[in-house]
Formats: C-alpha cells, sequence, structure tokens
C-alpha cells in the first residue's frame, strides 16, 4: 500500500527538480453552459478519475484536451484554469482542437481504429489515412504544447493511453533529457491481431521514444514485446522486459492500476451517500425490492451490456421465483456518440431494454431500470451501496476500475460478478467470475451470487477489500515514477 502523504513525499524529494506533466487526451474536469451559468463536471473516465486523485496529492500539470463547450470562457491567457475548482491543487492546461481535428484524431483514429483493433470484440477497425493524417497532427499539437510548459527544464512527463503513441517519439526527439512514460490502459492484443494495422511501424516507434512504457497486465505486456519482435528490427529482451531501437531504450513493465480505497470507502459510508441512497430508492420505486443489481459503465460495445441483459431474460425465465422482486439498475454515460457503432449499440439497448421489460412486467414492476444520464460520483457511490450485486461484464477490458470502485464502497454482504476477459479478474478471485458470452452461465452465477450465504459474501468482499486497498492509485503511481527513476 502507499498513501497519498507518502506519495507526495517521493514526488517531492525525487522529482524536487522536475516539472511533472500528465498528459491525456480526456481531461479531468469539464466546463458546460447550463441555464444557472458555467458548470464544471467530471467525465466518466476511470483512467482520469484515478488520476485526478494522483495530482490532487503532488501537484503539476495536466495537459488535456478542452472538450467542453465552456472550457474556453475560464481559462487564463495561458489556457490554463486551477483544479479541482472547489479547492485548487493542480494546473489544467487546455489544447484547443478543431472540429476536423477532433473526428479524425478522437472519433477515427482512435476510436474507430486503435480502440477495435485492440479489443477485438468482432468490432471492425477503419483504416482511414485521413484520420492518421490529423492523429500524427494532433500529437505534433500536444507535443508542441508540452515542450512550451518544459522550456527546458527537468520534466517528467508520464503519457496515458492510445490516443498519443506518437509524442513520446516525439517529446524526446526534441529534448532527450525529457524523461518518459507512457501507461497503455486498453489491452495489447497478440501480433497477429496488430499487424493489421497500416501504420503499425511510426506507432511502435512512437511509443519506444518512452523510457518506460507500462501496461496492466503481463500478458498485454508479452504481446507488445512479440508485437515489436514481429514488426521491428529491435533488441527485445523478454528476461528484462526491455527493448533497444536506435540506440534508446524502453522498459516494458505491468503496473495494475488501482483506486483510491480510502476515499471511496469513507465517502460510501458518510451521511450524505446513506440519504441520498434512501432518496434514490424511494424515486425509483424500489425500497421493498428484494434483489438490486448495478452495473455502471459507459455505453461502449466492449463492456458486454447487451450480454449482460440477455443473462438478465434467461436468469427471469429459467429461475422465475426472481419475478417480481429483483430489480437490476444500469447506470449509462453515453460515450462517443458521432461513431455509428455507438449509435447503434444505443439503438440495441434499448430495444432489448424494452422488449425484456415488457416480456416480464406487471404490476408496476419491471425487471431493468436504464438510467442514460451522467451521474455525479456521489449519486453512484448511492447505487453502489444499495446494491445486493454488481455486474462488470466487459468483453475485453484493459483493467476495469468500475469493479474495484464498487468493491471499495460496497456493503459487506455483496457479491461482484466479473468478466474473466477483464484485467481485474487477475488480482480479484473472490469475485464471481463469468463468461459474457454464454447466457446460461451467466445467469447461472448470477442466481449462485443471490444464494451465496451472507458469511460468503463478507468473507469473499472483505479479501477484494483488502486488495483493493493494497494496490491503491498511489501505489500503481509510486510504482511508475520509481520505476522510471531507476532507469532515466
Ligand atoms: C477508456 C480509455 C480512456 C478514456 C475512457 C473514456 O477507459 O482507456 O482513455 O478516457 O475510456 O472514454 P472517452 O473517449 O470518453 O475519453
Amino acid at each position: 500500500m502507499c498513501t497519498k502523504e507518502e506519495l507526495k513525499e517521493l514526488v517531492a524529494e525525487k522529482l524536487r527538480e522536475n516539472l511533472f506533466v500528465v498528459v491525456s487526451n480526456r481531461e479531468p474536469y469539464i466546463h458546460k453552459f447550463t441555464p444557472e451559468g458555467v458548470e464544471c463536471s467530471k467525465p466518466a473516465s476511470g483512467l482520469v478519475t484515478a488520476l485526478d486523485s494522483v495530482l490532487q496529492s503532488c501537484g503539476g500539470i495536466w495537459v488535456a484536451h478542452g472538450s467542453g463547450e465552456a472550457d474556453k470562457k475560464v481559462v487564463d491567457k495561458n489556457d490554463r484554469i486551477q483544479v479541482p475548482p472547489e479547492d485548487p491543487r493542480y494546473t489544467l492546461k487546455r489544447i484547443w482542437l478543431s472540429k476536423e481535428e477532433e473526428a479524425g484524431y478522437y472519433y477515427g483514429l482512435s476510436n474507430q481504429t486503435l480502440w477495435p483493433l485492440c479489443h477485438i470484440v468482432y468490432q471492425k477497425p477503419v483504416f482511414s489515412r485521413s484520420d492518421w493524417e490529423q492523429y500524427k497532427k494532433v500529437n505534433e499539437k500536444f507535443a508542441q504544447s508540452i515542450l512550451e510548459e518544459v522550456k527546458g527544464k527537468n520534466a517528467f512527463v508520464f503519457i496515458q493511453d492510445f490516443h498519443l503513441t506518437l509524442l513520446p517519439k516525439l517529446l524526446k526527439d526534441a529534448d532527450p533529457n525529457i524523461k518518459v512514460a507512457h501507461f497503455w490502459h486498453i489491452p495489447w492484443p497478440n501480433p497477429e491481431a496488430f499487424r493489421i494495422c497500416p501504420w503499425k511501424q511510426e506507432i511502435l516507434e512512437g511509443l519506444l521514444g518512452a523510457d518506460l512504457l507500462g501496461f496492466h497486465i503481463g500478458y498485454h505486456t508479452d504481446n507488445f514485446l512479440d508485437t515489436i519482435n514481429q514488426v521491428l528490427e529491435a533488441k527485445v529482451d523478454k528476461v528484462a522486459s526491455s527493448v533497444v531501437y536506435g540506440g534508446h531504450e524502453t522498459l516494458v513493465k505491468a503496473f495494475p492500476i488501482g483506486v483510491d480505497f480510502e476515499k471511496i470507502s469513507r465517502s460510501a459510508v458518510g451521511q450524505k451517500v446513506e440519504k441520498n441512497s434512501e432518496f434514490l430508492k424511494k424515486q425509483l420505486n424500489i425500497s421493498n425490492i428484494k434483489y438490486v443489481g448495478v452495473g455502471a459503465d459507459r455505453i461502449d460495445y466492449t463492456k458486454g451490456i447487451p450480454e449482460r441483459f440477455a443473462a438478465i431474460d434467461r436468469l427471469l425465465e429459467k429461475y422465475p421465483h426472481y419475478q417480481g422482486n429483483f430489480v437490476f439498475l444500469q447506470v449509462g454515460a453515453l460515450s462517443r456518440i458521432h461513431i455509428q457503432a455507438y449509435k447503434n449499440l444505443n439503438d440495441e439497448i434499448n430495444s432489448l431494454v424494452e422488449r425484456i421489460n415488457w416480456k416480464y412486467s406487471s404490476d408496476g414492476w419491471i425487471p431493468i431500470v436504464m438510467m442514460r444520464r451522467h451521474f455525479t460520483p456521489e449519486d453512484l457511490m448511492s447505487f453502489y451501496r444499495m446494491s445486493d450485486f454488481c455486474i462488470c461484464s466487459s468483453l475485453h477490458d484493459g483493467m476495469n476500475l468500475v469493479c474495484k470502485e464498487f468493491v471499495s464502497a460496497a456493503r459487506d454482504e455483496t457479491s461482484l460478478l466479473l468478466s474473466r476477459f477483464t484485467g481485474a479478474a487477475r488480482e480479484l478471485a473472490d469475485s464471481v467470475l463469468i463468461n459474457p458470452y454464454d447466457p446460461e452461465s451467466f445467469a447461472d452465477a448470477i442466481n449462485q451470487s443471490l444464494c451465496m450465504s451472507n458469511e460468503e459474501k463478507a468473507k469473499r468482499v472483505a479479501k477484494m477489500k483488502e486488495s483493493i486497498s493494497e494496490n491503491n492509485i498511489y501505489k500503481w503511481a509510486a510504482s511508475i515514477i520509481r520505476a522510471l527513476l531507476k532507469i532515466a
């Protein structure tokens, strides 16, 4: 375990002479216009929620795309704003993208090429030359903006995810003294899957500009090293987990990300959350329901949402005694809505929920409550506290932080149903593991978790809480900083 304070000390002591820069596409705070004026909200992204805790504890600059419609209104002349707005701890520097850049770089190459290419959930990646051109341009824009901040100072730049694969090399070429770490938050596929990408060489060369490259699990690290072996003339040392390419060495290692267990578990038992839980239960008319389940996801085809509903359908059919006293609450944040596959998924979910609810509804009861809006972290916590079980059924996921947030917040006598195809499944062996592709065994697993004795549930939850508390977000960040300090 590592506490917030320990991470802060580590940064103060070891990175003293360095500017600490975090870079991601998604920003941690978004400003929007509302009838009441400009409002600030947090996006639905486990990655930024986790990293926000890190930056709040050790300070620094976070460079990200300013995607909120009111974002420009609130920044200073250098495009910066201090955040969190109510208690400023670090600087957020926003980068502006034109519609054309956003379409090619974010909606195109990041989310229609790399996202499906790496997740392998049978969604065909799109390879568009013009998207690739915009992607390169935007990576250069990020590099320029970071170099303006660094201006020859010692700096540790910590880059996030698949949106910014070219950035490590761009920074290193411009200033070899910058220490660069890049973290890949999604799965890295096997070389056979990756080799279809027309720009594989540039992407790999871009990433190898980093001194340290992190993945969530060893399997993705191995896949990456195998991909390098297949695509580049590089020296790959599997034992040392390092790659030497063009005279530069990159350490490639697994660092499983965690959550801010302390903060979540503390606020989950607070009065505010408890009162809110009661209020929401009344509002949803579920106060007398015996079995309440929850799912909270961005509406994304990797999350296995239709598969989860198919399993609920099978559960109610196979075990009819759940009819009338079982409700599943699905919180769904709209995501990447300009992409056709996401629109189709929304339609599919709508008709599936409508069909299942119509099939079983009686006396005002429906089995699935779909809530398609953005909820505050407190609301999410309230849903977790009122639930007897949570389903995370991703078809493939680098880690999945919803399951860790749920367990951190959950009551003792609850259970977690977790897809075997998430990185988290390797750590949370006390969850009930599922194969989301198989409705029959998935439905049986829901039944099994509901039939489990309270003692068994509490024993499992305690073990999972222990592991999540031990491997928290501060430990993740501290391990990456320590690893980078050893080599750079
Ligand atoms: C995944 C990615 C993150 C991304 C998040 C939300 O977790 O790994 O990089 O921020 O999804 O997606 P969005 O496209 O809304 O940023």
